[in-house]
């Protein structure tokens, strides 16, 4: 039964694809298709990235290690999103021009950090076969740390492009400090005071 558990997880997390690809095909992205398509991909990156950080969490609260094995997938469909999210960004708003979007990386803070957290993302896409895991050994999780500031420069993208923390961003905000509490090792703080 358990092997039947990634390949379904898999499947689940083509939904973001599954929906745009129905509201594309019935004409239901509304009158502004391009940031439709935009913010779909940046709110389910986002979803994905909280997914992949509560697997520790939920590994703690259920005392079973199963959730574990679906965080690399999870992380990678969070880079996937995030790369669609920025090419549609890049291709559907500016058509493949790189100098409008190297000005808005340098002028609008909001895409400096966005672009920011999906060039952070690379590197743990690319590290994240077991064969890198044994190559870098302890470095890797020094590098693969790297997920927290990801998911706090994700939400800053969030709140900062929505001009207001009201709701939508202030719920991702709560989730995330939920989820990053569960890292702090509060008996090793104890003792040390
Ligand atoms: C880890 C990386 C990223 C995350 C988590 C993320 C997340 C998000 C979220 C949640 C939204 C708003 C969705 C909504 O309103 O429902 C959004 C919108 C947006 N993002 Fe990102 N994003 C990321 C990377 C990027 C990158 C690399 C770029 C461009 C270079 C970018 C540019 C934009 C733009 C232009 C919007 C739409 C703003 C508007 O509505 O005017 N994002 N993103």
């Amino acid at each position: 039964m358990r092997n039947y558990f990634k390949p379904a997880v898999f499947l689940i997390s083509l939904w973001p694809i599954y929906i745009i690809t129905y509201q594309i095909f019935y004409d239901q992205l509304g009158p502004e298709p391009v940031d439709r398509i935009i913010n779909h991909f940046g709110e389910w990156t986002l979803i994905f990235i909280l997914l992949t950080l509560s697997m520790t969490p939920l590994k703690k609260i259920t005392k079973s290690s199963e959730w574990i094995k679906f965080r690399r997938m999870l992380g990678l469909f969070a880079f996937l999103y995030a790369s669609i999210h920025m090419l549609s960004y890049v291709g559907l708003d500016y058509r493949f021009d790189f100098y409008p979007l190297i000005n808005d990386v340098l002028k609008k803070k909001f895409v400096f950090i966005g672009f920011s957290a999906w060039l952070l993302l690379i590197p743990l896409a690319i590290t994240s076969s077991d064969k890198m895991v044994r190559l870098l050994k302890q470095n890797w999780k020094k590098l693969h740390s790297l997920i927290y500031l990801i998911s706090i420069f994700g939400v800053l993208h969030f709140i900062w492009l929505s001009k207001t923390i009201f709701f939508k961003p202030l719920i991702f905000l709560i989730i995330l400090i939920i989820l990053l509490l569960f890292r702090i090792n509060f008996s090793k703080l104890s003792s040390k005071i």
